[in-house]
């Protein structure tokens, strides 16, 4: 998996048809990981993805000192002797997941040093919310030479309010005040399941976490925690992934195995507005489709909204769909990135600021393009099912950050696809 010298040769699909089985959450697994920290006693975890970033992060974790080992099944972390020093920002710069780890060495050692996280190709990115939340319980926090000293020696509860919903601030600012003193109310905060998932594990180590999935949460500060094993749900932009991808070839029948349904309602409606055939049950979602998509819009949100982590493989399904259809990007700022690579292909693309209108059009034809970040480089895959003769796509170290096995779990439902080297 070396950056920048493998791409993928999709060809043009034949109908989808099988099952898919989805793996564990990376965005559920990753402030877990972080998480890990707040406790000198073991840690199992079971269904953690083999995937870039997870190694990243522990990487990043063994660099502190904590002691890994691996089984089929599961991944064992001791985090009994950690030196607090600053972690590698060679790595850290790959993972904006990284910065969990203040709150989690704050919670910890009362105090962090950690590389400034940047921007990224799909925003500025900034965590501003994060160090407002750490502040209001006790922090100084100070930044020189690109990195952000933040030390408490006494941290405090305290009611934080979000200006924005943010997955990434609500569980920094939840792991710090998991070994506080006192209750942190964090009002306004995300409500995505993997905020309630790393909730539930904060609790299964002794702490005290209440309502998580609703838009306050109280934290109230345990002094220790103790170990735990516990398992990473199924990762729903994965599932909704594969569910776009058999909506996209016709005549595709797939079964999405191992998830989660109400976690991806949001997309299921979507696609059912689009004339898709959807049955859920207790843990599959099977995707029938005739391939006649009728476009509409959509808009991304917090969760329950649409999330703007499908947004770019729903407009790749539009691209051949009848009609036009809007999708209005409102999480981050800078999400269009692969929109230039899709109507390389053919598609008839164009961007207004935060909205992009998709004029359905009746072929796309296969070329050279490049994965721009993770969702992009799974729409160019979207797009290549759908085109004619195959399609190259570069960059695919991007994919690998997210996506599990991506070459089996296609081939299994008919797709050919190859990963080869770039000369
Ligand atoms: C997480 C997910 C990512 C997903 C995103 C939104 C992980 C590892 N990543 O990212 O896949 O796309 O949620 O669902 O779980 N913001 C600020 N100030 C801050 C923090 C955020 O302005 O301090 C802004 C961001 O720039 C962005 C928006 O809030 O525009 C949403 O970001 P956030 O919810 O924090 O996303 P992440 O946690 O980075």
């Amino acid at each position: 998996m070396e950056k920048n010298t493998e791409k993928f040769i999709i060809k043009k699909a034949l109908p989808l048809s099988g099952d898919v089985r989805i793996s564990g959450s990376k965005n559920a697994a990753l402030p877990i990981l972080a998480a890990t920290l707040l406790t000198d006693r073991g840690v199992t975890l079971e269904n953690v993805p083999a995937l870039s970033d997870i190694e990243d992060m522990l990487t990043l974790l063994s660099g502190f000192g904590a002691k890994i080992s691996r089984s089929t099944k599961a991944i064992s972390i001791g985090c009994e002797q950690i030196e607090n020093r600053v972690p590698d920002h060679n790595v850290t710069k790959k993972i904006r997941a990284s910065f969990l780890l203040a709150g989690a060495l704050l919670g910890r050692f009362g105090k962090c040093s950690l590389p400034m996280p940047g921007g990224c190709g799909i925003g500025l990115r900034p965590v501003d919310l994060h160090l407002k939340g750490f502040s209001a319980m006790g922090a100084d926090i100070s930044m020189e030479h690109g990195l952000v000293s933040i030390s408490a020696p006494y941290l405090h509860g305290a009611g934080i309010y979000l200006d924005f919903p943010s997955v990434g601030a609500t569980e920094n600012i939840m792991l710090a005040a998991a070994l506080a003193q006192g209750v942190t109310f964090i009002y306004n905060c995300a409500t995505e399941p993997e905020i309630v998932e790393l909730a539930d594990f904060i609790n299964l180590m002794g702490g005290f976490v209440e309502g998580a999935g609703t838009d306050s949460i109280a934290v109230h500060g345990v002094p220790f925690l103790r170990g735990c094993s516990c398992r990473i749900s199924p990762d729903r932009i994965e599932a909704g992934t594969y569910m776009l991808m058999a909506a996209a070839v016709k005549d595709s029948d797939v079964c999405i195995k191992n998830v989660v349904p109400q976690h991806l309602s949001p997309v299921i409606h979507k696609l059912t507005e689009t004339g898709v055939q959807i049955v859920t049950g207790d843990n599959f979602i099977r995707v029938n489709s005739n391939g006649l998509i009728k476009n509409t819009d959509i808009k991304t949100l917090p969760y329950p909204g649409f999330p703007t982590d499908m947004q770019a493989q729903f407009m790749a399904l539009m691209t051949t769909g009848r009609g036009s259809g809007i999708v209005k990007e409102t999480v981050f700022e800078n999400r269009f990135m692969y929109v230039s690579e899709l109507n390389r292909m053919g598609a008839d693309i164009k961007i207004d600021g935060r909205s992009a209108v998709v004029n359905g059009v009746r072929h796309l034809s296969g070329t050279d393009v490049k994965a721009t970040d993770l969702r992009a480089g799974a729409a160019l895959i979207i797009a290549a099912l759908m085109a004619d003769g195959k399609t190259e796509i570069g960059e695919i170290h991007h994919i690998d950050r997210g996506y599990e096995n991506i070459e089996e779990k296609l081939k299994k439902i008919g797709v050919e696809i190859e990963r080869v080297r770039e000369n």
